[in-house]
């Protein structure tokens, strides 16, 4: 299986000075960040400096208060007319979402369903697609991401890192654009860490683009194309792993690292 991309342009998000406040806080403060086609970005921070946010804000489960997003090309949850911005319809934010896969650290599989159904449900139920293709091509995900034994397993008959593989594949299986993971496996304990990394690592191999909120250095160093640090809501370095890993600018960032690693 392998995602090309479905249109000649080169660039798959882009965020253009996106601020987001909750209240008094401001939580992003001018995000500017691009990511091409078949590229994985690996965005890096304390706790509270705003990663969460900015991933949902790229698919609109927070609205922004300034900036633009787009994806593939296309404004992110609002209209734009003569330099004004109209939120979307809701219907209209579903449809961009689609192409939006997200990987949570808390799976959120449906309990009274099976990996198999958990995977089929969004393609048949949302995209309407016909159920036997679906299933045929959910158990070739399932399959790939290392589960042909558990397709008739119940989320709580799997592991932590079945679980959240059976997530990937359920976002796989809409056949998105582009997925964000936020801290994959950071609900995991440390021995189910590694399947979920390779899995993870073979998606990007096979030329998904993905933003990936991590602490796992190591994954960063190696299947990344493109490190972002982020504090305080604001991207405060961002280059090549070997550069923003190796040999970092920023205090924030040396600080940061000198802790996780
Ligand atoms: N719905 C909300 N309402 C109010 N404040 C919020 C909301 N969501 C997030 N925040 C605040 O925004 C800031 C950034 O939160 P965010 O979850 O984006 O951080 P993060 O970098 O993902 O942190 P962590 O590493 O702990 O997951 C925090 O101060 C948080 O308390
Ligand atoms: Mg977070």
């Amino acid at each position: 299986m392998s995602f090309q991309p479905s249109s000649s342009a080169k660039v798959m998000v882009q965020a253009t000075g996106v601020r987001k406040s909750f209240g008094a806080l401001e939580v992003l403060k001018g995000i500017d960040l691009s990511l091409s086609y078949g590229q994985v970005m690996c965005l890096l921070g304390q706790s509270g400096s705003g990663k969460s946010t900015f991933l949902r804000c790229i698919n609109h489960l927070e609205r922004i208060d300034y900036g633009r997003i787009r994806v593939d090309g296309e404004l992110i949850g609002y209209k734009e007319h003569n330099g004004h911005l109209q939120e979307m319809h809701e219907h209209e934010i579903a449809r961009q979402r689609i192409n939006i896969g997200m990987v949570f650290q808390h799976f959120n599989l449906f309990p009274h369903m099976t990996a198999l159904e958990n995977v089929i449900e969004g393609p048949i139920g949302v995209k309407r697609e016909p159920r036997e293709e679906v299933k045929e091509r959910a158990h070739a995900i399932l399959r790939r991401v290392g589960l042909a034994e558990k397709v008739s397993a119940y989320p709580r008959q799997l592991s932590g890192g079945q679980q959240q593989r059976v997530a990937i594949a359920r976002a796989l299986a809409m056949r998105p654009k582009l997925i964000l993971f936020d801290e994959p496996t950071s609900a995991l304990d440390p021995e189910l860490v590694s399947d979920v990394l390779d899995v993870m690592r073979d998606l990007a191999e096979s030329g998904m683009t993905m933003i990936v909120v991590t602490h796992e250095i190591g994954f960063a160093r190696e299947v990344a194309d493109r490190v972002v640090f982020m504090a305080g809501g604001e991207v405060v370095e961002e280059g090549k792993p070997a550069d923003v890993l190796g040999n970092p600018s920023h205090p924030q960032t040396q600080a940061f690292l000198s802790k996780v690693l």
